[in-house]
């Protein structure tokens, strides 16, 4: 299955796209743990993308639409993945369709305030991308790999309310636009992570 995961800054997209993809044995492409990488690594890409995470502003369309369509043309692509953060606008979800068939998109939906909330404990892995918060972390090393976790940069408390801001003007009309082709599947992204797991999975149709 190829799958969108949609929704706000902080719904839990990464949080559940791992679990999901581990689950289905599909990679998780993550265009926000892609970037982070290449800024990391200060390749060209990641030098470009650098003011506009910082800023919370989304990086432009053609920069992570060359990122995704040539992440899709390898081989562990075949059988199907996760995309986690990626459409972001329309004209990104217009360019997607030219080279990409999508069964299912899956909208988790939290209430702001929530998010801001999630947001400014989260604690990340920048290794292997799995995603805590300091509320229920029992150690400053991931469980998956070991590393050191860190804050997001882009988690200080402005840089949210404008991430926040970005969502509701450039994302948020995404929810109509694959509602109309008939793709969409909200999700209540308030409930406890397991049972969102599993309202994932009953969705998508898949038996446990
Ligand atoms: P990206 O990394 O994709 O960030 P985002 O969309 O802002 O989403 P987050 O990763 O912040 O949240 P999430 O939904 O994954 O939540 P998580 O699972 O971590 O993008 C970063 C930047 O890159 C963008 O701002 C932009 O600049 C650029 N970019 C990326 N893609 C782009 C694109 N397509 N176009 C242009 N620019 C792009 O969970 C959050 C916290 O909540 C965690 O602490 C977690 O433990 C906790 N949590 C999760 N689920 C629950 C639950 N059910 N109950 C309680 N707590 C929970
Ligand atoms: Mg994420």
């Amino acid at each position: 299955m190829n799958i969108i995961f949609l929704g706000p800054p902080g719904a839990g997209k990464g949080t559940q796209a791992q679990r999901i993809c581990e689950a289905l044995g599909i990679p998780q492409i993550s265009t926000g743990d892609i970037l982070r990488r290449a800024i990391k690594e200060e390749t060209p890409t990641g030098l470009k993308a650098k003011a506009y995470i910082d800023a919370g502003k989304l990086v432009p369309d053609e920069v992570v639409i060359d990122i995704v369509r040539d992440r899709l043309d390898q081989e562990d692509c075949k059988a199907g993945y996760i995309l986690d953060g990626f459409p972001r606008t329309v004209p990104q979800a217009e360019a997607l369709a030219d080279f990409a068939r999508i069964d299912a998109v899956v909208d988790l939906d939290v209430a702001d305030e929530n998010l801001v909330q999630r947001l400014s404990g989260r604690r990340v892995c920048l290794n292997c991308g799995a995603t805590y918060h300091v509320s229920t972390m029992k150690s400053d090393c991931c469980n998956h790999c070991g590393q050191a976790l860190v804050q997001r940069d882009d988690d200080k408390p402005e840089t949210v309310l404008s991430r926040l801001k970005v969502y509701h003007e450039q994302t948020a009309p995404l929810v109509s636009y694959y509602q109309d082709k008939n793709l969409l599947h909200v999700i209540d992204g308030a409930q406890q992570k397991e049972v969102i797991f599993d309202a994932i999975l009953n969705t998508l149709g898949v038996k446990q």
